[in-house]
């Protein structure tokens, strides 16, 4: 979900045993998705001990340069998702995915031991290239690996590892933050909260050993021999392999030249704006506003200690990750757009309280109610549809250049969002900042309405069909005139 990546649909692949090694995979391509997670999460509870630790030596930490920290690494994985389009292909996937390991390790290192501000944000937008490789080519890689009645899981199976990270990044901050003693001072370690990601970077690093290489690419490179060997490895049944090999060959035969058809065919170019427009929806939401400034919020909301802060992030990390298992139940029973519709009346009446809260006294209980429920309305829709929708709506030859287009629209609006919430803040005050975010699901709920697609159970040949024929954007789920 979160990137994407092409899978081979055309053809219907027999399917044996799931052999051991597919775990092994998914567990290695999931690490990626938690250290994505963990480096997004991480900052949240690190701003306050930096600050502090900085001023004292000397540097001014505005509430800017809380900003700039907090959005390197966003404007560093918008560089990084543009460039793995052409890394991952001509370096393979699974060096990427190693090259990804190495920055994510040399990464988190820098972070802990950065002497002062301006190298801390080089440092986050270096580790923001990792973030934006594995943003890519983990989820490219898991569909082309993973056997195609899996894939689907394994795809979902990445963003709820996102979740997760940004949880395990908020509960060992909170133990950095509160509990752990280093050197006979308890708490505080903030360098500690960023360093210790270098552990899962390594185990990612190990992980990525162990992996076959993509036998999509092998058979790109015209490998084929190779490519025969790794689907021995990870396949059960000699018509499976060769079944696969049919449908990779297939699916080459539509070559990837999304730029010139960008420029060239105004359907296509529609569903290019369809998928940044669905990026820049999720981000406007709010989300990454909880996620990256949480514990400020909740201080702002009249909880006090550190801890409450910080327990309260956990509370908020945990909803969401339980959310997604919603919208996984459920978005290939109800729909996308039913569950986005309840989703953004969730969300902007969850926002509202939350505005509301900030203008009462004494109403820190309600602020956090409506950040619970505004987590819920996000993880069961926004969350993993949009990335769902963005992997839906382009023709087979038009997806990597899609893909990457609406993946770097995501990077670029989340590091807006990061750079202006604490300016919002201070300028416009809480309760309207909230208020402006809530408003804008009306908006959101209105272009979904007008321009999206319900694209459950239709195939991505004829979603495809329906684009380039030139139907409204609205309709190119259909399968029949209605
Ligand atoms: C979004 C991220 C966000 C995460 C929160 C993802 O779908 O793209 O920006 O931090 O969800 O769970």
């Amino acid at each position: 979900m979160a990137g994407g990546g092409v899978s081979s649909d055309s053809v219907e692949v027999p399917s044996g045993p799931v052999k051991p090694i597919v775990y092994i995979v998914a567990f290695a391509a999931a690490t990626a998705g938690l250290l994505f997670g963990l480096d997004v999460g991480v900052i949240s509870g690190a701003q306050q001990f930096l600050q502090v630790e900085y001023e004292a030596q000397g540097y001014q930490v505005t509430d800017q340069v809380l900003e700039y920290i907090v959005s390197a690494l966003l404007f560093g994985a918008t560089f990084g998702a543009i460039g793995c389009g052409w890394i991952s292909s001509s370096m393979g996937r699974k060096r990427t995915l190693m090259l990804s390991a190495i920055i994510f390790i040399l990464g988190s290192i820098g972070c802990a031991l950065a002497p002062s501000p301006n190298v801390l944000i080089a440092m986050r937008f270096f580790l923001g290239l990792a973030v934006g490789i594995a943003s890519f080519v983990a989820p490219l890689y898991l569909s082309e690996v993973a056997p195609q009645r899996l894939r689907g899981g394994m795809v979902s199976m990445y963003q709820l590892m996102i979740t997760i990270g940004i949880l395990v990044a908020f509960i060992s901050d909170t133990y950095f933050a509160e509990y752990a003693v280093i050197g006979g001072e308890q708490g505080g370690h903030w360098r500690w909260m960023l360093g210790i990601l270098v552990i899962p970077a390594a185990v990612m690093a190990m992980a990525v050993l162990t992996l076959p290489r993509s036998p999509r690419w092998l058979l790109l490179k015209g490998k084929e021999q190779e490519a025969r060997e790794v689907l021995t490895r990870i396949r059960s049944l000699p018509e499976e392999i060769e079944g696969e090999i049919e449908a990779i060959k297939e699916d080459m035969k539509v070559p990837q030249n999304g730029f010139s058809l960008f420029k060239q065919n105004p359907h296509f170019r529609r569903a290019v704006y369809l998928g940044v427009g669905l990026q820049v929806i999720q981000q406007l939401t709010g989300i990454n506003v909880i996620m990256y400034y949480a514990p400020r919020i909740l201080e702002t909301a009249g909880f006090a200690s550190s801890e409450q802060q910080l327990w309260g992030t956990v509370v908020l990390g945990l909803v969401n990750v339980l959310s997604t298992f919603i919208a996984i139940a459920f978005v290939d029973r109800w729909g996308r757009k039913p569950i986005m519709y309840a989703g953004f009346v969730t969300m902007g009446l969850s926002m509202g309280a939350v505005g509301a809260a900030f203008g009462m006294e004494n109403a820190s209980y309600l602020a956090v109610g409506g950040l619970i429920v505004f987590l819920i309305g996000f993880a069961m829709s926004a969350g993993p549809i949009v990335w769902i929708l963005c992997s839906e709506i382009y023709p087979l030859n038009g997806r990597d250049f899609g893909i990457t287009v609406s993946t770097a629209t995501n990077w670029i609006v989340n590091g807006i969002v990061g750079i202006t919430f604490l300016k919002l803040l201070n300028g416009l005050g809480p309760s309207n900042t909230f208020f402006l975010y809530g408003g804008m699901e009306i908006l959101f709920f209105i272009f979904f309405v007008l321009f999206v697609p319900e694209t459950k159970g239709v195939s991505l040949e004829k979603i495809a069909a329906n684009l380039l024929s030139g139907k409204p954007l609205r309709e190119i789920g259909w399968v029949k005139e209605q």
